[in-house]
């Protein structure tokens, strides 16, 4: 009698192969049994940036936040209005509607920081969708205030979300970020 049947050994080796691959899985394979959003709003581009390298990693739906009445151009007439608006705790209508957040397990939140905050329009999108039980992944771009208030304001906003470690990336420097992106969501563990 044989120790190992040719049928054991053969499974035995499939086995052992399946596990020397597992380790070079994208990341979209373990992410495909999750269904992740990735909603952002971004104003000059940066935001975007970040949104895609996370995109790339994880996978799942990519949605940019667009405001009814778009933003102006110019810097100075902008950030007086974002000034005012945060004043007034103005809530920007939405362009169109986003998706359902609760048709989804994880939602990554972007933005730029505006005023040490999120943009107004952040305010909207949370109070308007239902993140009750949600992870929420909040992700920011700055010009030095890193994420401000905004994470504290996230989790006051949408109390009963599960508020994970928040990503923040130099403007000017997106462009070099997708190893911090990919180290970020290896850290977060969310995925398996
Ligand atoms: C209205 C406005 C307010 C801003 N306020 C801040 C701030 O308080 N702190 C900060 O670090 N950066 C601030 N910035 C810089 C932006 O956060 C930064 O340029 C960001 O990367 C822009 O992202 P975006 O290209 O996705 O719009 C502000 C920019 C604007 C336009």
């Amino acid at each position: 009698m044989t120790f190992f049947s040719r049928r054991s050994l053969l499974k035995g080796l499939v086995a052992v192969g399946s596990l020397a691959v597992l380790p070079m899985l994208p990341h979209s394979s373990s992410a495909a049994e999750k269904k992740i959003l990735i909603l952002y709003f971004s104003h000059t581009g940066h935001t975007t940036t970040i949104a895609s390298m996370i995109h790339e990693c994880v996978g799942g739906e990519l949605v940019e936040i667009k405001t009814k009445i778009p933003y102006p151009t110019n810097y100075d007439v902008l950030t007086h209005q974002a000034k005012e608006e945060q004043r007034h705790k103005a809530r920007p209508e939405l362009a169109s509607p986003l998706p359902d957040p609760q048709n989804y397990d994880i939602i990554f939140l972007g933005y730029p920081n505006w005023w040490n905050t999120m943009p107004m329009v952040l305010f909207t999108v949370l109070e308007q969708y239902d993140f009750k039980g949600k992870t929420l992944v909040p992700f920011c771009t700055h010009g030095g205030s890193i994420l401000g208030t905004s994470v504290e304001d996230i989790k006051r906003t949408c109390p009963e979300a599960n508020v994970l470690k928040g990503l923040f990336v130099y403007g000017t420097k997106v462009q070099d970020a997708k190893p911090t992106v990919d180290a970020w969501i290896n850290e977060l563990k969310i995925l398996s």
